[in-house]
């Protein structure tokens, strides 16, 4: 599995506005935003095209548009929903999944507590979205559970993420290709991210 860190300087802006603590929920929810479409971008990069003749006001052409590849973009409850936007800006007519779970603060094992899906879920292309990897616990639960469903093809966008979830991610899911915005230093003893943006789904939503 390939990871593409996306150390472009319109990420790298747009997260250190993030990690600062004085950026209120306004400016972080739209820097979310911002870098997943950013992220989705690059994630996209291989979607198949069709050749389509049509005529410009000059002359006829050969066009190529998106191939109608059946997309899905499933967001982890809470914080991935902040991610949802930004994607759909891009790729409006994806379908969209939930799946919530959330970490044990004593065990950090992620817990589930909700999950929809599209009923066509095992035939699309699935982009799962977390913007934390922490302990890669809820994202490795996650993409166990799609692939449970039947899923072929997924990947995992993400914001952040420390060597440890990265490893966790690559080792349970080889096939997986992780496109986040910084690989941090660590984690601390309460499982956080460190510099980090502190609590995303707090920051988020309150
Ligand atoms: C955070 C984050 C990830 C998870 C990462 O969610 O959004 O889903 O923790 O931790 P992990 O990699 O160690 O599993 P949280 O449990 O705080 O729930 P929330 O999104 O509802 O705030």
């Amino acid at each position: 599995a390939q990871v593409h860190v996306m150390d472009h300087p319109l990420i790298v802006h747009k997260l250190s506005l993030m990690r600062d603590k004085y950026t209120g929920s306004k400016e972080f929810r739209e820097a979310v935003e911002e870098i997943s479409s950013l992220l989705c971008y690059e994630a996209t990069r291989d979607l198949p095209l069709k050749e389509v003749e049509i005529e410009t006001p000059i002359a006829h052409a050969k066009v190529r548009y998106i191939s109608g590849k059946k997309l899905a973009v499933v967001c982890i409850l809470r914080a991935g929903l902040g991610m949802v936007d930004g994607i759909l800006d891009l790729i409006p007519s994806a379908k969209i999944g939930h799946i919530g779970l959330y970490r044990d603060p004593d065990t950090l094992q992620p817990v589930e507590y909700y999950c929809k899906l599209p009923n066509d879920i095992e035939s699309r292309d699935v982009i799962v979205v977390d913007p934390m990897l922490a302990t890669g616990g809820t994202a490795n639960a996650a993409i166990q559970f799609l692939k449970n469903y039947g899923v072929k093809n997924i990947k995992l966008l993400s914001i952040l993420a420390v060597p440890e979830s990265i490893s966790v991610i690559q080792e349970q899911h080889p096939d997986v290709d992780i496109y986040c915005a910084a690989i941090d230093e660590k984690l601390n003893d309460k499982g956080y991210i460190v510099p980090g943006v502190g609590d995303a789904g707090d920051r988020l939503f309150g």
